[in-house]
């Protein structure tokens, strides 16, 4: 038994998120939380709402509500939603926390003792009509390359240019369209981060059992010239953690604050002790996890992310928790994942293309969702959701070979032998050869759940629930009930007992199934099996159990049609 700590990218409040962005990290993060803890480990899934930055408060100023009202309301949005598709978190916190606010300022304090922070003078875009100051991206001009109108300050969409807001011509604001802007000159905190550039090298060198997907990005940014700049980690905003060092002012810094990606990865620790606040516990129960000096030596640490965040987890935050020179933990696995498309094209908020979460679960119940999404996950590659692919992965793989044999086993015994377990003889070649390759799957389905290797952990469960197909396909105990009733009993029995394994076995993927099933088969808090041959008897003669609903209902062609009509988008 080890103790794991997992935590899930944060998703940003400034709407609901897509299917894109729930395989990206959430999802599977929940999916291996549950695997672990079904196999004994102590684990701790953590997450929370990215709740500062600009997008946040443009989203607040479209609804019409003060951001921080905003922010508390999307934040119960987003929880509901999640717990919607079953995400096991421990706990859902906000990077607006108290907690996080405090800890940003120790950091940064920190930070500063170490002399890896440094004040500069910069000069910025200030909109008179808007009150504020323009972040780069939200100034809009002409671009001075190719001419392009809707050129952003920081590069232009059409040529691909990097540009400078002070490039543009004819700039404007793109959050008011006002054109009386002018430069000011404002102070902001730079993380000296190319003094860690050694130490971090080391680090990422040491990390032999990375994903070549994680080492690959974090190499690319770390040796290419600009990949560790400097970076101002402060911003001309109101909302958002206020620049402090440590407790104290920091002179010069009034009315600023941390920019987001320096106090949103802190929010991984806030959220722990958010945690432990909750739920009665002092702050020893949070320096466990995350202090090396409290015990964090032995715990295992896990991120899961999409792969545009890598950099920030990969350098950033590590020069955030080694800069400070406290004995913080240090990420120990990063699984990063790349996009979903949907209908090989992009998931797109703005044009309202691709399938919300919280338009999924009013389609189908979330198992639906989990299933397809993790047996597709963009692991190795791009992934594309097509309606046709989700329809037959549904029709398939949860409806004919997992429900149907559910069904199939439940409905045959209830009609010959009762709604209990029947005793027939004893288990004779043809279940010794099933026990012996689901015992030789299951290994292989373990060693990827361990590996995080969730495309492939789904292929080989499916392999499980299709060798129960193909036992109860050859066994055909209706065909043998009528000649022999003895042996016809001893198959259902033997297939009652592989349903009640299937149930402990999907339930990192499909939780509710797996309920239902575990519910119907009345097999109280069924273990993770140690040894296939004992876990097929867990079921005794004349153990009594229900024939549970139908599991899964098929997608119809004209169900299917329908649904790709409504989400094609505008
Ligand atoms: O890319 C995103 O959606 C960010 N909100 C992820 C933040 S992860 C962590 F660092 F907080
Ligand atoms: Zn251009």
């Amino acid at each position: 038994m080890a103790r794991h700590l997992i935590t899930s990218a944060l998703p940003y409040i400034n709407g609901i998120k897509h299917l894109g962005n729930l395989i990206g990290s959430q999802l599977p993060s929940d999916v291996y939380a549950r695997y672990l803890r079904a196999r004994g480990h102590e684990v701790l899934l953590i997450c929370a709402t990215d709740e500062h930055g600009t997008p946040a408060e443009l989203a607040a100023a479209k609804a019409g509500q003060p951001v921080d009202e905003f922010c508390t309301a999307m934040w119960q949005t987003q929880k509901d939603i999640a717990d919607g598709f079953r995400l096991s978190f421990d706990h859902f916190g906000r990077s607006s926390s108290e907690r996080n606010h405090a800890l940003t300022q120790h950091f940064a304090g920190k930070l500063a003792d170490a002399g890896l922070i440094e004040e500069v003078m910069e000069k910025q875009v200030y909109s008179n009509a808007d009150g504020r100051y323009l972040p780069d991206r939200y100034i809009e001009g002409t671009c001075p390359n190719c001419g392009y109108d809707k050129a952003r300050g920081d590069q232009c969409e059409n040529c691909t240019k990097q540009l400078d807001p002070v490039d543009l011509i004819e700039p404007r604001s793109a959050i008011s369209g006002s054109t009386d802007l002018e430069v000011r000159e404002t102070k902001h905190l730079y993380l000296r981060q190319s003094k860690m550039r050694a130490q971090l090298s080391d680090w990422i060198d040491a990390q032999s059992d990375w994903p070549i997907l994680t080492t690959s990005i974090a190499r690319k940014w770390l040796n290419d010239g600009d990949g560790l700049q400097d970076r101002g980690i402060t911003r001309d905003l109101d909302w958002g953690v206020p620049v402090k060092r440590g407790a104290d002012d920091w002179p010069g810094m009034d009315g600023k604050v941390f920019y987001v990606w320096f106090d949103a990865p802190i929010e991984y620790i806030a959220a722990t002790a958010e945690w432990a606040d909750a739920t009665g516990q002092d702050d020893t129960a949070w320096q466990r996890w995350w202090r090396e000096d409290m015990g964090a030596d032995d715990v295992h640490y896990t991120q899961f992310m999409a792969k545009d965040n890598i950099p920030f987890h990969t350098l950033s935050f590590p020069v955030t928790l080694m800069g400070s020179n406290e004995p913080w933990k240090l990420v120990n696995y990063i699984k990063g994942f790349n996009w979903l498309n949907y209908e090989g094209g992009k998931f797109s908020t703005s044009q309202g293309r691709g399938i919300f979460m919280n338009e999924a679960l009013e389609i189908l119940p979330s198992d639906y969702w989990r299933w397809w999404l993790v047996s597709n996950a963009p692991e190795g590659d791009d992934a594309n959701f097509t309606w046709e692919g989700f329809q037959g992965g549904v029709n398939k793989d949860l409806a004919d070979v997992l429900g149907n044999f559910v069904s199939r086993v439940t409905k045959f015994c209830r009609s010959k032998f009762g709604e209990v377990v029947p005793q027939g003889g004893a288990y004779g070649p043809a279940e010794e050869a099933v026990v012996a390759e689901i015992t030789k799957r299951l290994e292989t389905y373990q060693a990827h759940m361990d590996a995080i290797e969730l495309r492939k952990a789904t292929a080989e469960l499916r392999a499980i629930w299709v060798a129960g197909n193909e036992y109860l396909q050859a066994a055909e105990p209706w065909a043998v009930f009528k000649t022999d009733p003895e042996r016809s009993a001893a198959i259902v029995r033997f297939a009652l007992n592989l349903i009640a394994l299937y149930g402990v076995l999907a339930r990192p993927f499909v939780p509710d199934a797996s309920d239902t099933i575990l519910t119907a088969m009345n097999a109280g808090e069924a273990k993770w099996p140690e040894d296939v041959a004992e876990a097929l008897h867990s079921l005794p003669a004349g153990h009594a159990f229900t024939v549970p609903d139908v599991l899964f209902a098929k997608i119809s062609d004209e169900d299917r049609e329908a649904l790709a009509a409504r989400f094609a988008g505008k």
